[in-house]
């Protein structure tokens, strides 16, 4: 199994990043590529920074009893996991597939749980009112999946990718992950995050 996880022999070694945001870069985006690069995180650093941010939001709205309270960490929580996702899908798993010898089948099973733990019940809660007695054990249900995706990607995927990406790729990798989180939009009360990720 071990074996079938080894870094693919390629010429073209420079991470990737989508068109759009060639030569497209704000003052902003730049200060936080400067800022990212200056801490250093490596890919997995960031994601897992994502994940406990995700989680930071989960727990808030399980743990309130705040409707309106509710409703602005439902969004935060819609917003983040929405642009994360979106994130992953255009830089980090072509990164797994470009890679990794068997990055193809790992980030096929990566959509899959993307589609299902992420894409179609975060579209049901995004919608849905705080004071709606389906609103926590929707969370919840959305969060059940989520934890094994995270878990999964932390420990098996991005780690195998860390592994395998030089410090300077694994930089790149992790710069260019932020900056296209930035390009999602922020307008996730009217549904925008969630339409960038479905
Ligand atoms: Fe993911
Ligand atoms: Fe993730």
């Amino acid at each position: 199994m071990a074996a079938t996880h080894g870094r693919k022999s390629t010429a073209d070694s420079n991470v990737s990043e989508p068109h759009v945001l060639r030569g497209n870069i704000s003052h902003q985006v730049q200060a936080f590529t400067d800022w990212s690069q200056a801490r250093r995180f490596r890919i997995l650093d960031t994601i897992k920074h994502d994940h406990s941010e995700i989680k930071s939001f989960y727990e808030l709205i399980v743990s309130s009893t705040d409707p309106e309270e509710q409703t602005k960490y439902q969004n935060q929580f819609t917003w983040e996991l929405a642009r994360h996702t979106v994130g992953e899908e255009l830089v980090v798993y072509p990164a797994l597939e470009k890679y990794l010898d068997d990055g193809k089948e790992l980030v096929r099973k990566d959509r899959a749980e993307h589609q299902t733990a992420v894409k179609e019940k975060l579209k049901t809660f995004q919608d849905m009112r705080s004071t709606d007695p389906r609103f926590i054990p929707t969370i919840q249900s959305l969060w059940d999946d989520l934890q094994e995706h995270i878990h999964h990607e932390e420990t098996e995927d991005i780690q195998l990718l860390e592994d395998a990406l030089s410090e300077q790729e694994s930089l790149e990798l992790s710069q260019s992950l932020n900056r296209t989180k930035l390009f999602v939009p922020s307008h996730c009360a009217s549904g925008g995050a969630v339409d960038a990720a479905v």
